[in-house]
C-alpha cells in the first residue's frame, strides 16, 4: 500500500496540521511524529491535512514526520476480548501497563489481543465450499460461557481453497483460504479488522418485543427497556448513574456486556474491574468478567481517544451480536464523551453551537445511540446490542443540550433526582419524570413469560404514585389531617411502594438482585393489602386501626426478608395481609 508522506507543521493540544503530502483522505488513520503516534484525519486540504491525535501530542515537534496508513482507524475483533480491559483505541491495558506502567507510553502500537495464546478451534468448512458474509467458518470456547463464532467479513465471499485441521492456533494464523470470483485468495484468522466508525452490517432490523431484565424492580416493573433498546441515565453528581450502570453489567440478563469508562475517574474503573472479577454471574456461576469487556478512557487519559473510545465499544457490541449474542453496552459517561467533541471542535476553530458544543453534537449522539438495535444477523440468528448511556449534566441541569439531545434518541429515560439521592432513596429513578416508550410493545412478553397481572400491577402502582404526587400538593398546603380516609390511605400505600418496592439496596445481598416473578409477588401483596384496607375504610373505619397492626411496616421490610431461592415465604405475608385486615374486621363488628 502506498503511504501518504506529510510534515507536521502545527500543533494544538491534541489536533496536528501536516503539510506538503497528498493522498490522505477523510478518517485515515495517521502516524503522528517521530514516535509514531496514532491519529485520523479530521481535515483535508488540497496538500494539507488536520489530524487528530489520540495520544499526548507532548514533545511532538514542527518538522517530524506524519505517515497515512492508507486506511481508515479500525481495531482487530476476535477472541481474547472478554475478560479485558482496552483503552479508548482497544489497546490492551494490562499489557500496557506491565510494559511501562500505568503512564500509558505514547507510540506504543501494540497488538489488541494476544498474539501467542493459542485458542482450541473447530473448523466448519471443507475445500470446495463457497462462503457468502456472516457464514461462519470457525469455532472456539473464548471463556466457559461464550463460544467464539467466526464469521466471513462483510463485503467477502468466494470458495474454500485452503483449510487447516481443528486444532490450537492464535490469532495471526491462517485457518481458511477464500478465493473469490476474480482469483483474489483473501486468508481468514481467528481475528478481524473493522472500522470504528462504521456500523457493521445486518441482514434486517427486527421489532424490539423482549425486555431485559436487570433485577432492577423500578426498571422492570415501571420503566422496562427493550433488548436493542437505548436508554438515558442523566442525573446529578453523586446521584448513582455509575452504580446503576454497574448494577445492570452484574445482573442484567445480556450474554455479554461492554463496560465503557469514558472520562470518568480512573479508580472507579479500577473498582469495576476488580468488582466484576470477584462477582460471579448469577446463571452460570462463572466469574462475570467471562462475559465482559472493560473500556477505559479515563479523565486523565487523552480526550482525543475519548472521543473515539464509545465507537471502540460499539464495534465490539456489535461484532458479538452478529454471533448471535445479546449484548449490553453501558456508557459512563457520554457527557464527558460530548466534552471531548466540544475540546477537539474548540481547537479545529469550529463556529459552537450551544453551550460551546459542535452543531454535530446531535448528529453525533443519533449515529451512536442508531446503532443499537435487535437485528437479524447476516448469518440469520438474532442478536442485539442494548446501549445504555449516563449523562451528567451540569448542576443537574436536565435541560443542557447533551441530555436534551440524548432524549430525542432513546426511549427510555432513567431520570435521577438529586433531593431523592439525597434522603438516600436509591436507586434514586424519579418515577414522575422518568418513562419508557417500550412498555407496550413489551407487553406480550410479560403477559406470556410472567403472566398478565404483572402488566395490570404496573399499571395500578404507577396510579398509585401518581396519585400520591397529585396529594401531595393538598397536602403541602393544608397538612395530611384533613384527607379523607381512602386518600390517606393511598399516601400509605404510595409511601410502602416507594419505601418497601421501588427502593433497592445495591449492596444487600438479597435485594441487589430480584427476579420478576419476585418482583410481581411483591406487587401483588402490596397491592392486596391497599384493596383489602379500601374496603375496611370503606365502611367509615379509620385507616389508623390498619396502620396499628403494624403490617405496613411489615411489608416495608419483605424484600430484605425472602431470599430469591424461597419465595415460598411470601406466604407469610399473605397470611399476616389476611389476619391485620381480619383484626380490625373482628374489632369494628
Ligand atoms: N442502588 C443503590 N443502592 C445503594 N446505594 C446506592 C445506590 N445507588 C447509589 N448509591 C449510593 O450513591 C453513591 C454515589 O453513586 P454513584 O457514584 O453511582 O453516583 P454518580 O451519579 O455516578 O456520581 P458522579 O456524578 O460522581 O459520577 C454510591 O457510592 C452509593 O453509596
Ligand atoms: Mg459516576
Amino acid at each position: 500500500m502506498k503511504q501518504a508522506q506529510y510534515t507536521i507543521h502545527g500543533i494544538n493540544g491534541p489536533v496536528v496540521k501536516v503539510v506538503g503530502g497528498k493522498g490522505l483522505a477523510m478518517m485515515d488513520m495517521v502516524s503522528v511524529g517521530d514516535e509514531g503516534l496514532i491519529g485520523e484525519v479530521v481535515g483535508v486540504d488540497l496538500d494539507a491535512a488536520t489530524v487528530q491525535v489520540y495520544e499526548d501530542t507532548a514533545g511532538l515537534k514542527p518538522g517530524q514526520p506524519a505517515v497515512g496508513q492508507g486506511a481508515p482507524m479500525a481495531i482487530t475483533l476476535g477472541p481474547g476480548m472478554l475478560t479485558n480491559i482496552f483503552d479508548g483505541i482497544a489497546r490492551p491495558l494490562k499489557v500496557i501497563e506491565e510494559k511501562s506502567g500505568p503512564f500509558i507510553a505514547r507510540g506504543l502500537n501494540l497488538p489488541s489481543l494476544d498474539q501467542e495464546k493459542k485458542w482450541d478451534t473447530t473448523l466448519h468448512v471443507k475445500v470446495g465450499d463457497t462462503l457468502a458474509p456472516g457464514q461462519m467458518y470457525a469455532s472456539c470456547p473464548e471463556t466457559p460461557l461464550i463460544l467464539h463464532r467466526c464469521l466471513v467479513p462483510a463485503g467477502l465471499s468466494g470458495k474454500v481453497t485452503r483449510v487447516v485441521p481443528d486444532g490450537a492456533y492464535n490469532v495471526t494464523e491462517t485457518l481458511v483460504e477464500l478465493t473469490d470470483d476474480h482469483g483474489g485468495v483473501h486468508p481468514l484468522r481467528l481475528a478481524q479488522e473493522w472500522p470504528i466508525r462504521t456500523p457493521r452490517p445486518m441482514a434486517d432490523r427486527l421489532p424490539i418485543d423482549r425486555p431485559l431484565v436487570t433485577g432492577q424492580r423500578i426498571i422492570d416493573t415501571l420503566f422496562p427497556i427493550g433488548k436493542g433498546g437505548a436508554a438515558a441515565i442523566p442525573g446529578p453528581f453523586g446521584a448513582g448513574k455509575t452504580m446503576t450502570q454497574h448494577q445492570l453489567a452484574k445482573w442484567s440478563d445480556a450474554d455479554i456486556i461492554v463496560y465503557l469508562g469514558c472520562g470518568e475517574r480512573g479508580n472507579e474503573m479500577t473498582q469495576a474491574l476488580e468488582e466484576f472479577s470477584e462477582l460471579l454471574d448469577p446463571k452460570s456461576q462463572q466469574p462475570l468478567m467471562n462475559r465482559t469487556i472493560l473500556i477505559a478512557n479515563t479523565s486523565n487519559m487523552p480526550v482525543a481517544a475519548r472521543e473515539a473510545s464509545v465507537y471502540t465499544g460499539m464495534t465490539i457490541a456489535e461484532y458479538y451480536r452478529d454471533m448471535g449474542y445479546h449484548v449490553a453496552l453501558m456508557a459512563d459517561s457520554t457527557s464527558r464523551w460530548a466534552e471531548a467533541l466540544r475540546e477537539i471542535s474548540g481547537r479545529l476553530e469550529e463556529m459552537p453551537a450551544e453551550e460551546g458544543f459542535p452543531a454535530y453534537l446531535a448528529s453525533r449522539l443519533a449515529e451512536f445511540y442508531e446503532r443499537a438495535g435487535y437485528v437479524k444477523t447476516l448469518e440469520g440468528k438474532e442478536g442485539s446490542v442494548t446501549v445504555i448511556g449516563a449523562v451528567s449534566p451540569q448542576g443537574g441541569d436536565f435541560s443542557e443540550p447533551v441530555t436534551q439531545n440524548t432524549k430525542r434518541y432513546v426511549r427510555t429515560f432513567w431520570g435521577l433526582d438529586r433531593a431523592l439521592a439525597y434522603a438516600r432513596h436509591f436507586p434514586s429513578i424519579n418515577w414522575l419524570t422518568s418513562y419508557s416508550e417500550y412498555a407496550d410493545d413489551l407487553k406480550p412478553w410479560y403477559d406470556e413469560h410472567v403472566g398478565p397481572e404483572f402488566v395490570s400491577s404496573r399499571h395500578q402502582i404507577a396510579h398509585l404514585l401518581q396519585k400520591e404526587s397529585e396529594l401531595m400538593e393538598i397536602v403541602k398546603l393544608i397538612g395530611a389531617d384533613i384527607l379523607p380516609e381512602d386518600q390517606k390511605l393511598v399516601m400509605e400505600t404510595a409511601r410502602l411502594i416507594r419505601v418497601g418496592f421501588l427502593q433497592q439496596n445495591a449492596y444487600h445481598a438479597i435485594d441487589t438482585y430480584v427476579p420478576l416473578d419476585k418482583q410481581l409477588r411483591m406487587m401483588e401483596l402490596i397491592l392486596k393489602l391497599y384493596h383489602g384496607a379500601r374496603d375496611i375504610v370503606s365502611r367509615a373505619i379509620p385507616l389508623s386501626q390498619l396502620k396499628a397492626t403494624g403490617i405496613f411496616e411489615s411489608l416495608a421490610k419483605m424484600k430484605y426478608e425472602v431470599p430469591n431461592d424461597h419465595q415460598e415465604k411470601f406466604d407469610e405475608y399473605d397470611k399476616a395481609i389476611d389476619e391485620a385486615l381480619r383484626q380490625v374486621n373482628e374489632a369494628n363488628r
